[in-house]
């Protein structure tokens, strides 16, 4: 098997991603709270919020609020979703250390989500970018829909690297590769982050991937083994694009860690803190939802064996 780097990066999603799809609105005290518990669990970074319009997405209206009441470890960048100028002020004002710029690789996605064209949305971020170089707040972007659009179908990866090439003279100071509907598949996956790689020589490239179809694993081995050493990813498999028909959850934080721990791969992420929060997680969004690895454990987690084993066989 071919073999990625040793050690990786995650970019814990689940305030943001995750939230902003959830019905119930989660209290202001208790995002702070999660984000609080989520920097202690060793994450690279920690998407807290986004500074979206509050009509558009309700579920994140206290990113403010949120962002200036977390707690702030000096080792976690703490970043947020921006999708506009007015977006970008609130968030400086607000103390992001990094900001997170989003438009879609397809034009009806982008136009569903953000309510321009990609052209306007593309003459907007680069507006910011220009403005934010030289300031201490680095912009990285999200293409959204990357390998695939809910209304589109295929995107080419040439599209998906001409919007990259842009933002990137821009000023993106890096790039992440978002298969927003799980639409993915490890080989295509593979090709795009090879050719990214290649044409951004030292340029930080993320993968944001969603477990809509089930595939999300397997594309992060896939994305690994090409070089890419950043990871989006949500706790409880939270997450979805409130624009994007069938949207569902992100590739599976304690997953992720567990299955890049078991390879020997570090992730610098501490299971035993990531699994109290994932328990918490149902109280919060105010739902039952599936945790197979909570329900399972580590893999080397084993059992007693049935007592009558010891009659039959001995001791
Ligand atoms: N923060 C707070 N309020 C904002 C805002 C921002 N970043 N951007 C716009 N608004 C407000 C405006 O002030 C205006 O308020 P008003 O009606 O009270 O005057 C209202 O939102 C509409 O502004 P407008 O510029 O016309 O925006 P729009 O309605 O065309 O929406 C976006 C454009 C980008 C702001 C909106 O679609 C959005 O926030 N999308 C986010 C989508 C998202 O996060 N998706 C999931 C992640 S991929
Ligand atoms: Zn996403």
């Amino acid at each position: 098997m071919n073999t990625g780097a040793s050690r990786i990066e995650i970019n814990e999603v689940g305030p943001r991603d995750g939230l902003q799809i959830e019905k119930a609105f989660v209290p202001t005290e208790e995002k702070i709270a999660l984000v609080d518990a989520l920097s202690d669990c060793g994450f690279a970074r920690i998407e807290v919020t986004s500074f979206t319009s509050p009509r558009a997405i309700p579920a994140l209206a206290d990113a403010q609020e949120v962002m200036r009441g977390i707690r702030r470890r000096p080792d976690v960048i703490y970043t947020a979703l921006v999708p506009n100028v007015r977006g970008l002020e609130r968030a400086v004002e607000a103390g992001t250390q990094e900001i997170n710029l989003v438009m879609s690789s397809s034009e009806t996605h982008n136009r569903a989500n953000l309510r321009m064209t990609r052209a306007q949305s593309l003459e907007e971020l680069t507006n910011i970018l220009r403005a934010a170089q030289g300031t201490s707040t680095p912009c990285n972007v999200s293409l959204s829909t990357a390998f695939g659009c809910p209304f589109d179908g295929d995107v080419s990866a040439e599209e998906v690297l001409r919007l990259a090439h842009e933002l990137v003279n821009a000023g993106a100071a890096g790039i992440t590769l978002c298969d927003t509907t799980g639409m993915a598949y490890p080989t295509q996956v593979a090709a795009l982050c090879e050719r990214t790689l290649r044409e951004f020589p030292g340029l930080p490239i993320t993968i944001h991937l969603h477990n809509t179809r089930g595939m999300a694993l397997a594309n992060a081995i896939a994305a690994w083994q090409t070089g890419v050493i950043r990871f989006d990813a949500a706790v409880g498999g939270l997450g979805g694009c409130p624009f994007a028909p069938g949207a569902s959850g992100n590739v599976n934080t304690e997953e992720l860690v567990h299955m890049f721990e078991c390879m020997g791969v570090t992730t610098g992420v501490t299971l035993d803190p990531l699994m109290n929060v994932v328990r918490g997680l149902p109280q919060l969004v105010q739902r039952e939802f599936s945790t197979p690895l909570l329900a399972a454990g580590h893999r080397l987690a084993t059992h007693q064996p049935p007592a009558w084993l010891a009659e039959k066989f001995g001791a």
